[in-house]
């Protein structure tokens, strides 16, 4: 096994209900695929392009094998694939990607929060979990996310964590049919004092369970 996998985080309590984060799990098939579905518009202007229309790739029948291959680099420490549970139902994902040990001890971090639980909270939560986890037991020291300028509220989310901007990435990733601009926000662990979650509770953005 690799450090902080795998992985149960929380609960911190927000607006929406108690947030926890826990691995992917074969049977949230009908979960996933129903959430994803309905969502189809909330979610395809900000996920890379797939292969198919998005019906078929997000059917349940697609999900063995989407967490079969989570599970295998999860296992091999190059991802942390975690889903986000809010008052114990599936409510999104938040997963670390391209985590590389050695001189660079970095990886992405990225998320998607399903529309209902909206505005309460939940990305902002989740991804405190998931830093404090990257800059503790997984032991990175520096994590990045990528986020199109046009996406408001993802970058909200990361500003609220304390995320910093480093640049306009052009034409950087394929995402809903075509090459997009990305900003580029990262930290480093000599960014943080203490746990993202305990200054988030400070802040009255969560409680702490
Ligand atoms: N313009 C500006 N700010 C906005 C807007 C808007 N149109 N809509 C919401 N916000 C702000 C809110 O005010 C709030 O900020 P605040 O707490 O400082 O007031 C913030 O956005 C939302 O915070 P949360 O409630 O914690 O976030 P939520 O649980 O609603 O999830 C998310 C936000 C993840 C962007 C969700 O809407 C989603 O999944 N969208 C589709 C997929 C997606 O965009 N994923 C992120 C891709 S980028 C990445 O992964 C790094």
């Amino acid at each position: 096994q690799h450090p902080g996998w795998p992985a149960h985080l929380g609960p911190v309590r927000v607006g929406a209900g108690a947030v926890t984060l826990r691995p992917v799990r074969l049977r949230d098939a009908a979960a996933w695929s129903r959430i994803r579905l309905r969502e189809h518009d909330h979610l395809e202007p900000w996920e890379p392009t797939g292969r198919g229309a998005w019906e078929a790739r997000n059917h349940p029948s697609n999900w063995p094998p989407l967490w079969s291959s989570l599970k295998a680099e999860a296992r091999r420490g190059a991802m942390i694939p975690l889903v986000i549970e809010v008052d114990g139902a599936f409510g999104g994902q938040l997963t670390v990607g391209n985590i590389v040990r050695g001189a660079l001890r970095s990886a992405w971090i990225g998320y998607w929060v399903t529309r209902d639980l909206g505005g309460r909270g939940v990305a902002t939560a989740a991804l405190a979990l998931g830093l404090d986890h990257c800059f503790g037991p997984v032991g990175l020291h520096r994590v990045e996310a990528t986020v199109r300028p046009e996406n408001l509220a993802s970058q909200a989310v990361l500003r609220n964590v304390g995320f910093r901007e480093e640049g306009l990435l052009r034409r950087y990733l394929d995402v809903d049919g075509a090459w997009r601009d990305h900003l580029l926000v990262a930290m480093t662990a000599e960014e943080l004092s203490g746990r993202v979650v305990d200054r988030l509770a400070r802040e009255g953005r969560l409680t702490l369970r």
